[in-house]
């Protein structure tokens, strides 16, 4: 990603930088050495003392006393120079021939003279020009071969002058040759008038001829007039080294070879007199000084777009990092491209990776909350609470995860299926500790019926302290009457078969423990108390449990036997209906299991109240109705009207023996308790140990306890 970042970075800023372009500073003169007089430089092989030139003809002297001044004349003479240039010209300022005739008839004036003793004079940048209205000139050259020139050229005018064209020498007051040989070094100027200007006087009786630079002069009434006080015009000369030599024969004798700088080269100069020396393209300076040429460092030019780098007499344009070219066209580089392609992909890899983490992250947030809102919806959170507020401790009743069944069923594994119904499967599974488990995975989830899953767990705890809840709802019928049965055998004992008769006082369902195999237990004699033979009714302190506490004892506080018969009615219909003794959230008429009961019975609408898990085949029904109406007789108001609890017990073993033993129930349960009770199940609710004289009694702590295993 960041370099995927850095790349895109890259790829924006490639502004072509901007330079700064420097004059040109290089050697002129020799060390110590004049090089500037006044505005005129001076450079070497020119110079002012023997030291400084290469050559007497290029001696050259700066008048600093002159005015104005200073000044720079070529040699001793009045030759001034105005300006020396390496290309091989300077310009001389010579002075100009004139004349001027007095009305008197006297003459003023004088002619022009120039000579050269190495210089030429330039054949392409000066005229030679004559002006005035009666005038004639000549111009003698001599010539490097000493041969003469001579030509001329006269300038005439009338005297009103109107025909004169202004800007061009015509020859109407101004004439002009363009042409001179290329290899003049003397020049010797004669201007002269036909008449005196006695016949014309145009111009002021005035006439000038000068041999000057082209720009010196352009033609006209006002630059005429000018000429009256102008006494030098300039004029170009070329110089060169060694006269009548050229550059082979120059560099056989290296010793007086000019072109001194390394990457200088040699000339000849148009006009053969000479050669020149000059430094090579990328290079600048005093060729003829020894390291005059100095390269150029092109890129302070601004010649690149982008980037440029200086080489030694030349210059590489540079393209932008990443780029090739050749500074002018520039285009991505493969391997920038390459490494471009490379960081998007990596940069899409990544975030491809991000994305997918990002997902799988998200997934399982939501998997969890799914998990938590199963929990939440399947009852956890109440049943977590329930725990907490009845002060379950966790030994007792444990709540799983999902992943702990997924463990102890080795992740459902088909063959620990046990059973299969209409309502879902139940798995054989193992615990960490090796107890044996039977899960039951429901394939659906009613709402309604989480509420009653969750009561029915706190109640079956409740009723079987130490089984577990899912087991105690799916209890058959059968074994319910077995239950029922035998708990009311062990009532029956206490109440008749000892010595003296015992009254447990507390008949509940939370007193009645269940071992491994379902075997009922009474427990919790705390309240229990011996009755003395011949006293049937003994006076008390109203003690129980409410719900299962009989009426008549709570009004006349006189306890018989037939109080555990009325505690028992309750638990039978406990049996029956899976109800507890006493609800509290339910309607007002439901609260009291006893008053319910009696209520529908009287109605006949007892199906209505009938836990449906018993509600199995008719044959269960006949007997499940014997109870409900043993149940009935139980809960009479005055004990008398009670059964004993001997003709219970004896009521209940009859249905019992008399019923067929049918595990079937429904199709769903049937399969259910088989694979809870067939391999000789030990829940893990249950002691790990099995012993059924232990099972279950550490919720009595400090109180009696009466072993009665199967005691009848
Ligand atoms: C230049 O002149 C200075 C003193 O005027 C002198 O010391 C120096 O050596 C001279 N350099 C050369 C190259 O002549
Ligand atoms: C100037 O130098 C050249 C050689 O470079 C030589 O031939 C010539 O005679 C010299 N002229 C003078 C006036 O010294
Ligand atoms: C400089 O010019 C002045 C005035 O023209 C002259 O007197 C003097 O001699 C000149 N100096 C040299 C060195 O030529
Ligand atoms: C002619 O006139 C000029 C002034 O215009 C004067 O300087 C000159 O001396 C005169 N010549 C004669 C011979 O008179
Ligand atoms: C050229 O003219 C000069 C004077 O102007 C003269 O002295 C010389 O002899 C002439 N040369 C030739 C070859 O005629
Ligand atoms: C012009 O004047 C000069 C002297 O000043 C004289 O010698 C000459 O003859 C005159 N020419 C004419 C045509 O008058
Ligand atoms: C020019 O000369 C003529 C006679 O030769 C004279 O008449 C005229 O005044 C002169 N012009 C000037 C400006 O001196
Ligand atoms: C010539 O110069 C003088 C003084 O230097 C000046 O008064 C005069 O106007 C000038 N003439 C022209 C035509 O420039
Ligand atoms: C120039 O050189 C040629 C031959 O190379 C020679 O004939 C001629 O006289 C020379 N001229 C001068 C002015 O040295
Ligand atoms: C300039 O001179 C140096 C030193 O002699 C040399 O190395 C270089 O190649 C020369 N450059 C060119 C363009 O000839
Ligand atoms: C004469 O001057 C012009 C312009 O300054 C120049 O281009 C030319 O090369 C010169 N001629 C010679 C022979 O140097
Ligand atoms: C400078 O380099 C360019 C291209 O690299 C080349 O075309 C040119 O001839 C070179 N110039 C010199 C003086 O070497």
């Amino acid at each position: 990603m960041l370099i995927f970042m850095i790349l895109m970075i890259m790829m924006i800023s490639s502004l072509p930088p901007t330079l700064s372009v420097l004059p040109p500073d290089y050697l002129v003169a020799k060390p110590n050495c004049t090089d500037r007089c006044g505005d005129v430089s001076i450079p070497f092989p020119f110079g002012t003392t023997p030291d400084c030139y290469g050559n007497y003809s290029f001696f050259v002297t700066c008048n600093q006393t002159i005015h104005p001044g200073p000044k720079l004349f070529l040699q001793d003479s009045d030759i001034e120079i105005t300006d020396i240039s390496l290309d091989g010209q300077l310009t001389v300022l010579p002075y100009i021939a004139r004349e001027c005739y007095a009305p008197n008839g006297s003459r003023d004036g004088h002619g022009a003279s120039l000579t050269f003793s190495d210089f030429i004079v330039n054949n392409t940048a000066n005229k030679f020009t004559i002006v005035g209205c009666d005038a004639y000139a000549f111009i003698s050259g001599g010539r490097l071969d000493n041969r003469n020139y001579t030509t001329g050229c006269m300038a005439l005018c009338t005297d009103d002058m109107v025909d004169l064209v202004e800007g061009s020498c015509t020859g109407l007051g101004c004439c002009q040759l363009a042409y001179i040989p290329k290899d003049v070094r003397r020049l010797r100027i004669e201007l002269r008038s036909f008449a005196n200007y006695t016949t014309r006087s145009g111009f002021d009786n005035c006439s000038y001829a000068f041999f000057a630079a082209e720009t010196a002069f352009n033609f006209s009434r006002q630059t005429v007039a000018d000429l009256k006080n102008v006494t030098k015009l300039p004029m170009v000369a070329d110089w060169a080294i060694g006269i009548n030599m050229t550059c082979k024969e120059a560099e056989k004798n290296s010793s007086d070879y000019a072109c001194r700088s390394s990457n200088s080269t040699c000339y000849e100069p148009v006009n053969g007199s000479g050669y020149r020396c000059s430094c090579q393209e990328g290079y600048q300076g005093n060729p003829y000084l020894v390291d005059g040429c100095q390269d150029i460092n092109e890129c302070e030019l601004r010649k690149c777009r982008y980037g440029c780098q200086n080489t030694n007499g030349n210059f590489t344009c540079l393209c932008p990092k990443g780029y090739k070219g050749d500074g002018e066209n520039c285009s991505l580089r493969q391997s920038v491209m390459l490494k471009l392609g490379a960081g998007i992909a990596f940069g899409i890899m990544i975030l491809l990776l991000a994305a997918t983490c990002l997902c799988l992250a998200l997934k399982r947030r939501s998997f969890n909350k799914m998990k938590q809102r199963f929990f939440l919806q399947n009852g956890g959170i109440v049943l977590q609470e329930k725990l907490i507020t009845r002060q379950i401790s966790p030994e007792s009743l444990k709540i799983f995860t999902s992943s702990d069944l997924q463990r102890a069923t080795n992740d459902f594994d088909n063959n620990m299926i046990v059973g299969q119904g209409g309502f879902g499967t139940v798995y054989k599974g193992f615990l960490p500790d090796n107890s044996i488990v039977a899960i039951k995975k429901s394939k659906c989830i009613d709402p309604d019926q989480v509420e009653q899953f969750i009561n029915e767990v706190l109640q079956w705890h409740s009723f079987f302290p130490r089984s577990q809840s899912s087991e105690g709802r799916f209890l058959s019928w059968d074994i319910r009457l077995r239950i029922a049965a035998e708990a009311a055998g062990v009532l029956s004992y206490l109440h008749s078969a000892a010595a003296t008769p015992i009254i447990h006082r507390d008949v509940k369902s939370d007193n009645i423990l269940l071992d491994h195999s379902f075997t009922a237990k009474v427990s919790d004699f705390g309240a229990s108390r011996m009755v003395p033979l011949d006293h049937t009714q003994l006076s008390t302190m109203v003690q129980g449990t409410f719900g299962y506490l009989d009426p008549e004892y709570m009004q006349t506080n006189q306890l018989t036997e037939k109080s555990d018969v009325y505690s028992f009615g309750v638990v039978l219909l406990e049996l029956l209906t899976g109800r507890k003794a006493i609800t509290f959230d339910k309607p007002e008429e439901e609260k009291n299991l006893a008053n319910f009961f009696l209520s529908v019975l009287k109605q006949e609408h007892l199906l209505q109240i009938l836990d449906d898990n018993i509600l199995g085949n008719d044959q269960n029904r006949e007997q499940i109705i014997e109870v409900a109406m043993l149940a009935q007789g139980c809960l009479n108001v005055r004990g008398d009207d009670r059964p004993s609890m001997k003709e219970v017990a004896m009521e209940l073993e009859g249905l019992r023996l008399g019923g067929k033993h049918s595990w079937v129930q429904n199709e769903c349960n049937a399969e259910e308790m088989e694979s809870l009770l067939g391999e000789g199940y030990n829940g893990h609710f249950i002691d790990g140990d099995g012993d059924s004289t232990s099972v279950g009694f550490d919720s009595l702590r400090s109180h009696d306890v009466l072993q009665m295993s199967g005691g009848r």
